[in-house]
C-alpha cells in the first residue's frame, strides 16, 4: 500500500492538520493515526482544540489529557491520544528549564505567573508549539499528529516560537533579566519608560508581577529562547507534513483557500488535501428515482474540483484524497477504521 496518505504516515516524524470547523479535522487526524499504528509506528495524536472532539470520537470519554492515553486498535503499532494542557505544559517547561527546583518555584509561585496561561492567547499558541516539540522528541512516539481549532488562529502557532524568541531579545526583557540577576531594584528613573511599556502591555495591576517575574528568569530566558529556536526548527523540518481537511460545502471551501494561501505566506509546502464528507456517487438507476442526490453529488464535486485547481496552483506537489460522507457520525474505532480505509485507498 503506498498511496499518498500511507506514504504521509510512513516518513513524516509530524502531521498537521488544519481546516475549519466540523470538516471532520479531529476524526481525520485520528484515522491518520490508525493509519500509521497499521504500519507499525507508533502514533499520537495531540488535539490543541478545546472541545473534547477528539476522546469522544474514539470513544474515550473524559479520560484523555496532556498526558498521553494509550488507545486500544488492531495493529502493529500504537495509537495514543492527548490533549494540550497548556498550563500544565508551561509548567513542565519551566520546571525543566530552570536552574533548580528552588528557582523553578519562584517561578511557579508568581502570581504573574499563574494568571499568564489565562491571560495572553499568545501563550496558548506557543504551548501548543512547545507540547509538539516534547511529543515529538518522546521516544515512545515515532510520529505526532496535531489536530487544530478550527479557527484562522489556528496557524498562529506556527510563527509563535519565533515571536517568543524575538520578546525575549528585546531590550527591555534583558534589562529586566539582567536586573533580577544583579539583584538591583526597579526604582532608578532610567527605568521608567521601561517600567510603563511593560504595563501597557500587561495591565498596571499585573505589571510588578511581570516585572518580578522576568526577574525570577535568571538565565532561564537562554534555555526559554534556545527551546523556542527548536521548536520553530521543528515547525519547518522537513519531517513536519501539512494537510489541509475539506469538506464540500461553501463555507468550509473557503476556509481551506485561506489556509493553503497562508501556508504559501508562510513558505510552508502543503503534502496533502483531504476531501472528507464527500456526498456518495450514484448509479444511473439511482439518478432515475432521485434526481436530488444527482444533483447534490454533482454539484460537491465540481466544488472540490475548484479547490482542488485553486490548490495545486499554489501547492503543485500536493497530493489529494478523499472520504465519503458516511450514513451516521463518527464516535467509535469502527468509524475512524472506515475512514482510515478510505482516506489511504488509492
Ligand atoms: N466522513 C464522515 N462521514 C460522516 N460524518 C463525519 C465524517 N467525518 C466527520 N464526521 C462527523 O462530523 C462531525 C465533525 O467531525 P470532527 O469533529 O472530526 O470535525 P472537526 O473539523 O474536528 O470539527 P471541529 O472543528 O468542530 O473540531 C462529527 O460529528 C463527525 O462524527
Ligand atoms: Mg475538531
Amino acid at each position: 500500500m503506498s498511496t499518498a496518505t500511507a506514504r504521509l504516515c510512513a516518513t513524516s516524524s509530524v502531521i498537521v492538520t488544519c481546516g475549519t470547523g466540523g470538516v471532520g479535522k479531529t476524526s481525520c487526524a485520528a484515522a491518520l493515526g490508525l493509519v500509521a499504528a497499521r504500519q507499525g509506528r507508533r502514533a499520537v495524536v495531540l488535539t490543541i482544540d478545546p472541545a473534547r472532539r477528539l476522546a469522544d470520537a474514539i470513544g474515550l470519554g473524559g479520560t484523555v489529557a496532556n498526558e498521553p492515553v494509550r488507545v486500544e486498535c488492531d495493529a502493529p503499532g500504537e495509537l495514543w491520544v492527548a490533549m494540550l494542557d497548556v498550563q500544565a505544559t508551561f509548567d513542565g517547561l519551566v520546571t525543566s528549564t530552570a536552574r533548580d527546583p528552588q528557582q523553578a518555584r519562584r517561578v511557579l509561585d508568581n502570581p504573574f505567573y499563574r494568571g499568564l496561561s489565562q491571560s495572553l492567547s499568545g501563550t496558548r499558541d506557543y504551548m501548543a508549539a512547545e507540547r509538539l516539540h516534547t511529543l515529538a522528541n518522546d521516544p515512545r512516539f515515532d510520529l505526532v499528529i496535531v489536530d487544530t481549532p478550527p479557527t484562522r488562529s489556528a496557524l498562529d502557532f506556527l510563527e509563535s516560537p519565533e515571536r517568543l524568541a524575538r520578546f525575549l531579545q528585546h531590550p527591555v526583557v534583558r534589562l529586566l533579566v539582567a536586573q533580577g540577576r544583579g539583584g538591583l531594584r526597579i526604582a532608578g528613573a532610567a527605568m521608567q519608560p521601561v517600567v510603563r511599556a511593560i504595563g501597557k502591555v500587561v495591565g498596571s495591576d499585573a505589571l510588578s508581577g511581570a516585572v518580578s517575574f522576568l526577574q525570577s528568569f535568571d538565565g532561564m530566558e537562554v534555555q526559554f529562547r534556545e527551546r523556542a529556536l527548536a521548536v520553530a526548527a521543528l515547525l519547518r523540518g522537513d519531517g513536519t507534513s501539512f494537510t489541509v481537511v475539506v469538506s464540500p460545502a461553501a463555507d468550509a471551501v473557503t476556509e481551506a483557500d485561506w489556509f493553503v494561501n497562508e501556508l504559501r505566506r508562510l513558505g510552508i509546502d502543503l503534502r496533502l488535501v483531504m476531501e472528507n464528507r464527500v456526498p456518495p456517487v450514484f448509479g444511473e438507476g439511482v439518478a432515475a428515482v432521485f434526481p436530488g442526490l444527482v444533483a447534490e453529488s454533482e454539484a460537491a464535486e465540481a466544488v472540490l474540483a475548484g479547490f482542488r485547481n485553486r490548490t495545486l496552483g499554489v501547492h503543485p506537489d500536493a497530493r489529494v484524497t478523499r472520504a465519503a460522507e458516511a450514513a451516521s457520525d463518527i464516535h467509535d474505532m469502527a468509524g475512524i477504521t472506515r475512514l482510515a480505509d478510505e482516506l489511504s485507498a488509492g
